[in-house]
């Protein structure tokens, strides 16, 4: 079998971490020079929201699976200084969410350039985490250093860890899946009950995450 078709957390990450790029420069894009229309600053203010839950549910699971289970393997990894980048991160996070908690569509021009502000700073902690962490746990080393039961059951524990964490579910789980494209949402998805693709995201749960449509990739 081609090493490409056994499993590989290290490809999970970069799935992620895609569509949390994707959902930042959209974020960056949408707080930049002239203000959002009124119709969409509420479902603006949910997709940054999402965006924020979906960082700290992401970062929690490595902190408590990923970075663990990878020091027993890499015992010289950087993994004090990823650590300390999720972090900083978090400190860019508090800042978006005071924004988030502060601002009432419809708001007074201007009033996105401080979010803009924080997002740029967050943007550029981002690319260096994830290059950073992208060379230590990503797909070469996975294939390299773990089994591919060991992936396997990483990625299991990690998809598992995350729908648990990333909560309210109908809103992050749609963000993520509607945030990647083609075969990285193919893939995706294979990690979701099927339960969650069949009838909540597109029945149950639609209503939560219909605000946030206008930023996300069509369905
Ligand atoms: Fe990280
Ligand atoms: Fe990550």
């Amino acid at each position: 079998m081609s090493t490409d078709l056994l499993p590989n957390a290290g490809n999970d990450l970069l799935r992620i971490h895609k569509a949390i790029t994707r959902a930042l420069d959209v974020s960056l894009q949408n707080s930049q020079g002239t203000d959002l229309a009124e119709g969409h600053q509420q479902g603006f203010v949910t997709y940054v929201r999402a965006l924020t839950i979906l960082l700290h549910s992401h970062h929690a699971g490595e902190d408590e699976l990923s970075f663990p289970f990878w020091r027993t393997r890499l015992p010289a990894g950087p993994f004090d200084e990823l650590s300390e980048q999720h972090r900083q991160i978090v400190l860019c996070l508090n800042q978006v969410e005071r924004w988030l908690e502060g601002v009432q569509a419809p708001w007074q021009a201007g009033a996105q350039s401080e979010l803009h502000h924080t997002l740029t700073d967050l943007w550029t902690l981002w690319q260096t985490h994830i290059a950073l962490e992208e060379a230590t746990i990503g797909p070469e080393n996975s294939r390299q250093y773990l089994t591919p039961a060991e992936n396997e059951q990483l990625s299991r524990q990690l998809a598992e860890h995350g729908q648990t964490h990333a909560q309210p579910s109908e809103l992050v789980m749609p963000f993520i899946v509607y945030n990647l494209s083609g075969a990285d949402r193919a893939e995706y998805v294979k990690l979701l009950p099927p339960v969650m693709l069949q009838q909540l995201i597109p029945f149950a749960w639609r209503a939560a995450w219909a605000p946030m449509m206008p930023f996300l990739l069509a369905e």
